[in-house]
């Protein structure tokens, strides 16, 4: 099977781009994939089995200060992309998000559960998502939850500031399941070796977790295990994109089919042990 990965140097991007070597060709953002006459063109010149679309605007509080921005990015874009897929007989993966759902009640979100995004980052993913399935109905969507990877992330933020000596507040009010972006990687292309399509959701297993939980856990694996992380509440906090209080996946369809993305603190301690964890501020030694 060959590979074009679209928004290639992403966190999401950056992993399939790690795991699928030469049967891959990524573009970074200098391919928009909502522009028609481009993304043809690469179509045509790659000829692509499977187009894997890790491109979206993710910063959540940017989407809610431009939501036409995010309404092009995040909603217009992918159906240019998928309506191309189509034009070409190409497959298409597309990734969304948690953030599709309210973040009220204490029980995990099934694929099937009603969608009620609170942000512009949500209500364009999740529109992105209806566009996708009318312009290829076949596509295969990934909604998953609290990525990080190589590059710029709540991981790496909280880790700056531990080696910068920095105080560390963190909410503990919000909970969901981190993900290692390779470990998402492995479990869509398991998805599309299967040739599944329709809605999955792919995060990593474990305990639910706070993202002071996160934090916690980072620090610790990183050796930073006497830094204090405060816990605050998300009302203490002056940002622009509500986000939901509760948005733990329920991931058991994929696991049906055999594809289980395992604990998130081993994720979490792989990745920084791996060479995508971020330069200069581990206190152990990458061994990986
Ligand atoms: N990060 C999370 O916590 C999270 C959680 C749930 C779901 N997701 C979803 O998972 C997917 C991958 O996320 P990620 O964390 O890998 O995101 P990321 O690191 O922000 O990467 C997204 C990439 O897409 C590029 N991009 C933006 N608009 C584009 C366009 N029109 N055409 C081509 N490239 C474009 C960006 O380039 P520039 O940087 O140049 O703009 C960036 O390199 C996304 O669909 C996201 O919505 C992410």
């Amino acid at each position: 099977m060959k590979f074009l990965i679209t928004g290639a140097n992403g966190q999401l991007g950056t992993a399939f781009g790690q795991l699928l070597g030469e049967r891959a060709e990524g573009f970074g953002h200098a391919l928009d994939i909502g522009e028609s006459g481009a993304v043809e063109a690469a179509l045509l010149r790659v000829a692509p089995d499977v187009v894997l679309n890790a491109a979206a605007m993710t910063h959540v509080d940017t989407c809610e200060r431009e939501p036409q921005r995010a309404h092009r990015e995040n909603a217009l874009a992918p159906e240019v992309l998928a309506a191309m897929c189509a034009r070409h007989g190409a497959r298409l993966l597309h990734v969304s998000t948690d953030y599709v759902f309210s973040g009220t009640g204490a029980t995990p979100f099934a694929e099937n559960a009603t969608p009620a995004p609170r942000s512009v980052y949500g209500r364009t993913k999740l529109e992105g998502e209806a566009r996708v399935q009318a312009a290829l109905p076949e596509a295969l969507i990934v909604r998953t939850s609290w990525v990080y990877g190589r590059g710029r992330n709540f991981v790496a933020a909280i880790l700056a500031q531990a080696a910068a000596g920095n105080p560390i507040r963190v909410v503990d009010d919000q909970r969901g399941r981190p993900t290692r972006a390779l470990a998402l990687a492995e479990g869509i292309l398991a998805l599309v070796e299967r040739a599944a399509h329709g809605v999955y959701h792919l995060a990593n297993g474990g305990e639910e977790a706070t993202w002071w939980d996160l934090a916690r856990a980072a620090l610790d694996e990183a050796g930073y295990e006497g830094t204090d992380v405060e816990r605050i509440s998300s009302d203490s906090l002056t940002v622009d994109a509500p986000r939901p209080a509760y948005s733990v996946l329920d991931c058991d369809k994929a696991a049906q089919e055999g594809i289980r993305l395992g604990p998130w603190r081993e994720a979490l301690r792989e990745h920084l042990r791996s060479d995508d964890a971020p330069e200069g501020v581990l206190r152990r030694e990458r061994s990986a």
